[in-house]
């Protein structure tokens, strides 16, 4: 994907649905007995992996214009091939605390989860240990993909995950629901809550205590009507693209407004961003609103290691951010960047790097020194989502032409990525 220079960005906009709420809307849509629907679902590739692995388990879905009505409560049927999860880490993990348990009505199955080279190059062990300890049988391969996972009687145990994850977090709640007794997972940080939101929404009970969720089980979910917002972080690099170039406005309807999702706002604020965010009515599960960011001029900031987990996504657009601050930006406690799509540290080193940034990779982050002008020149996507949006939007304020290879994957998670930006950004 070649991207010119701009001179500015203005864009008006109503962003693909929230991709971490669309897979667990499919998945305890499928759980839950009865007729869910959807509404403005993630239209990227991610989610329609966590649709095909439901599907292939039995489970029918049906699109109605931009509504999908999922026939749920039904037990799966055995697989007759592998799951393919294709990229998403959220579909293979979250896939195994679901299918871990026998359902109360049910028998359980036998399957093999798996993805493509990126997604099988990815930690498994860190959500099959704490699931072993509720009586799962799961194997997985030397620690990755592809993992086996076998059906069977679960109990509730108090577990602590080895990362502060929502991914290992969700899979083991969705197990819990299964397992007979009370399930505890004790969060080293905070990190999103949508599957605890959206069990409640379906039905669920679930007690929250600061880091520490409860669960009874075995619940049974009743289906309900899900409207997602849109994706925050397909947000964030419209928001710096505004923010680094002069005379520019974005305006982002309808987005996300979870506090585990927007902590990226208040960082930029912090950096010095003109940027409101406007609340809308509390009508759901999930808070929303308009978010309004204008030109600004940014300073660096510490990120504090606290921080991270509810920043983890926006990192490299943060960097990007960095390399058009004044003073110099530092990033720490964030090595869970190592094992996301690609190694998001080294590719944003890498990248930014090549375009004349002063960014320096440390083990676990990385420090970023604003000033010099960026070049455009080839740089890789690594195959991963994040790092095509975030060095596309760095190839904006650069001068000459950048040619971002492997583009195509932003449609992981924001397909139209590239046309949305060449409609606002002016030459
Ligand atoms: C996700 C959680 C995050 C995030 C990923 C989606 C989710 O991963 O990076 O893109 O939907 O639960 P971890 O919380 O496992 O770090």
């Amino acid at each position: 994907m070649r991207i010119r220079p701009a001179t500015s960005y203005r864009g008006h906009l109503r962003l693909p649905g929230d991709k971490s709420i669309t897979h667990r809307a499919f998945l305890l849509g499928a759980l839950a007995k009865g007729v869910s629907t959807v509404a403005g679902a993630s239209t990227g590739d991610d989610c329609a992996s966590t649709r095909r692995c439901l599907e292939t388990l039995g489970t029918r879905f049906e699109d109605e214009g931009s509504t999908i009505r999922i026939h749920g409560g039904h037990c799966f049927a055995q697989p007759a091939a592998t799951l393919d999860c294709g990229n998403s880490g959220t579909t293979l993990r979250l896939l195994m605390g679901v299918l871990a348990g026998v359902a109360p009505a049910g028998t359980g199955i036998d399957a093999i989860l798996s993805g493509d080279d990126s997604l099988n190059r990815r930690p498994m062990e860190r959500v099959a240990r704490p699931l072993r300890e509720m009586g799962a049988r799961m194997d997985t391969t030397s620690g990755f993909p592809p993992v086996r996972v076998r059906a069977s009687r679960l109990r509730g145990a108090s577990v602590s995950p080895e990362a502060a994850s929502a991914q290992i977090k969700s899979a083991i709640l969705l197990a819990a629901l299964n397992a007979v007794g009370t399930t505890k997972v004790h969060e080293l940080l905070p990190t999103r809550d949508h599957t605890e939101r959206m069990i409640g929404s379906f039905g669920g009970q679930i007690r929250v205590a600061g880091t520490t969720i409860e669960i009874d089980g075995p619940q049974s979910l009743r289906a309900a009507r899900v409207r997602i917002p849109g994706d925050p972080s397909s947000a964030a690099p419209f928001i710096i693209a505004a923010l680094v170039l002069a005379d520019s406005e974005v305006i982002l309807d309808d987005v996300l407004l979870n506090p585990h999702r927007i902590r990226y706002l208040h960082l930029l604020r912090e950096m010095g961003a003109d940027i409101t965010i406007e609340p809308g009515a509390a009508e759901d599960a999930e808070p929303r609103g308009r978010i309004v960011a204008r030109t600004s001029e940014l300073r660096a900031v510490t990120i504090a290691p606290a921080d991270i987990p509810a920043l983890i996504d926006e990192l490299p657009l943060i960097a990007v951010a960095g390399a058009y601050a004044r003073g110099r930006l530092e990033v720490g406690g964030a090595s869970e960047l190592r094992v996301k799509e690609s190694d998001r540290i080294r590719s944003m080193v890498e990248g930014l790097g090549a375009m004349g940034a002063r960014i320096e990779e440390t083990r676990d982050g990385f420090t970023v020194e604003g000033g010099p002008a960026l070049r455009g020149c080839a740089v890789a996507s690594h195959g991963d989502h994040r790092i095509a949006m975030a060095l596309s939007i760095a190839a904006l304020g650069a001068s000459g032409d950048t040619e971002v290879m492997g583009g195509e994957v932003v449609s992981i998670s924001f397909p139209t990525f590239f046309d949305e930006l060449d409609r606002g950004t002016a030459r």
